[in-house]
Order: structure tokens, then C-alpha cells, then sequence
């Protein structure tokens, strides 16, 4: 029980460093309606997403089937991030054969490209079930230690360009990254969300993930 304290601590620091370190004033703060980034090749993302990436997450992003994460209004820092992980390996699964031959390039404008889509949230229909989760979300679970997710992803979900905007997600794709989180199956995870998710019951993990793929 000793741990816990010092745990939240440790949770509530690098939650404050995420904070200010993401929050960028001016003019970075808004890369969704900038122009194009010098050196993006929007045109050969754009090839990409219709050759292959529509298939399972849609021409915008969208990604009508629960299983495939949305895209749409991404941070483009993130979505590069992750293609770089499926590629080395260090993240495991479908997109490993997908990401294998493409450049950091293209990694950036696929990145780019979803990110200036426009985001999609759902309507929430069990609202007892997702006033759990908005507790869970803005508030943590101050009784087993964990921290609120609003901390770090912010109160509208939006994320950071360290990390990744969650509003509007599909609730079954959240549920199974949780999961994963915590059976240390997505392994490219970091300290942070593993012990987050291993204190999270399973009526928490189902409530915070409708909660927010209804978030906008
Ligand atoms: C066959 C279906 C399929 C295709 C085609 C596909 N993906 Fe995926 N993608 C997935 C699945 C499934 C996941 C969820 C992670 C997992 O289980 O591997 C995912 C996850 C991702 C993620 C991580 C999202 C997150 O929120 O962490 C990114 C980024 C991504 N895909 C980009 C792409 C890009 C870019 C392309 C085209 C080059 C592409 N995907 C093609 C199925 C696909
Ligand atoms: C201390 C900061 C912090 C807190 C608090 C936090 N997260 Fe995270 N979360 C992260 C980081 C960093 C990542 C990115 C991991 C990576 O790069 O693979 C992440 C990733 C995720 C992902 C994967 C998203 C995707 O697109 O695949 C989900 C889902 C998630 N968090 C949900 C939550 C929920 C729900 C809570 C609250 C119960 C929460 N997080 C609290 C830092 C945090």
C-alpha cells in the first residue's frame, strides 16, 4: 500500500511535465489548419491512403469498422510515431505488414494528412454508464490510484503532440488498448499507461471508453 503515494506522485509529475511541455502557445498550436509543412508530400500520402490505408481506417480517416482506430484529427506527431513503432517492431500487430516499406517521409505525411481530417465522435447512449466514465476521465480513482486521464489527454480528450487525442474513438478499440495496456501486450506502451490500466476495473474501462468516443 506503501507504493500507492508515491506512485500518484510519480503519475502527477510526469502529468504536469506532459502538460507543459504540450501546450505550445502561438502559432504550433494549431497544425490541423496551418499550411503544409515544408518537405510533406500531402499528394503521395494521399496515394497511399487510397492504394492501401482506406481499406481498414477509410479515405478520411474515419474508419466505419470498430476495430480499426480513427484517424481523423490525429496528431500528426503521434500517427508518425506509431507507424515507426509497427515498422521496428516495438508496436506489435495488423499494421506491422502495412508500415514495413514505408520512409520516415511518408510517415510524416500520412501523419500530416489524417491529422487536418476532420475528428468524428459518437452519441452516447447509456448515459449512467458513461457518467462512470466521466468521473473516471476528469477525475481518476482517487481510492486505488488512478490518475485522471483528462491530466494528460486533456478535458476535451484532444491530446498533445505527445500524446494522442482519444475524443471521439471508437469505445471497442479504447477498451482493447486498455487492456493491452495492462497484460503489457502493446509493446511499444510506456511505464505511464501500464499502471494506469492495471488499476482500472473492467466496469472503469467500459465506462471511461464509451464516455469518451462520445467526447468531441
Ligand atoms: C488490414 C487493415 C489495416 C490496414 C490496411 C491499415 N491499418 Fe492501420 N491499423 C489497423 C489496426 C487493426 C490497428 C490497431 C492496432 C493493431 O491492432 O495492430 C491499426 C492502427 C494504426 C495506427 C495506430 C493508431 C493509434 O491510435 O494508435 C496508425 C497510425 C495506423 N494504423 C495507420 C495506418 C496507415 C497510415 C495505413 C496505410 C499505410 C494503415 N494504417 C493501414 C488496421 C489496418
Ligand atoms: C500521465 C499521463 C497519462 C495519463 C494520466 C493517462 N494517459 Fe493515456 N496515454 C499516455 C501516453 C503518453 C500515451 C501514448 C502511448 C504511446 O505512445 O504508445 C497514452 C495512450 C493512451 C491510449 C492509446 C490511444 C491510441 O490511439 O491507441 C489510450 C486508449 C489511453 N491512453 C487512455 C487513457 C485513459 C482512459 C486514461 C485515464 C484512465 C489515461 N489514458 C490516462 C499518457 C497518459
Amino acid at each position: 500500500m506503501k507504493a500507492v503515494p508515491a506512485l500518484m506522485a510519480a503519475v502527477v509529475l510526469l502529468a504536469a511535465s506532459f502538460h507543459v511541455a504540450a501546450q505550445p502557445k502561438g502559432k504550433a498550436a494549431a497544425p490541423a489548419q496551418a499550411e503544409s509543412p515544408a518537405g510533406v508530400d500531402l499528394k503521395r500520402a494521399e496515394q497511399i491512403v487510397a492504394a492501401r490505408c482506406s481499406l481498414c481506417h477509410g479515405n478520411e480517416g474515419e474508419s466505419a469498422s470498430p476495430v480499426f482506430p480513427r484517424l481523423a484529427g490525429q496528431h500528426p506527431e503521434y500517427i508518425a510515431k506509431q507507424l515507426d513503432d509497427f515498422q521496428s517492431g516495438r508496436r506489435k500487430g495488423t499494421m506491422n505488414d502495412q508500415a514495413k516499406d514505408l520512409t520516415a517521409d511518408e510517415m510524416r505525411a500520412l501523419g500530416v494528412f489524417f491529422g487536418r481530417k476532420k475528428p468524428l465522435a459518437y452519441t452516447v447512449r447509456d448515459e449512467d454508464l458513461a457518467a462512470v466514465g466521466r468521473y473516471i476521465y476528469h477525475k481518476g480513482n482517487s481510492y486505488s490510484g488512478v490518475a485522471a486521464c483528462a491530466s494528460c489527454h486533456g478535458p476535451k480528450g484532444d491530446g498533445t503532440i505527445q500524446l494522442p487525442r482519444l475524443a471521439g474513438q471508437h469505445a471497442v478499440y479504447l477498451e482493447s488498448q486498455l487492456k493491452e495496456f495492462d497484460k503489457r501486450e502493446r509493446t511499444n506502451d510506456n511505464a505511464v499507461m501500464h499502471a494506469i490500466a492495471s488499476k482500472l476495473t473492467e466496469l472503469e474501462t467500459r465506462a471511461v471508453a464509451l464516455y469518451v468516443s462520445g467526447m468531441k
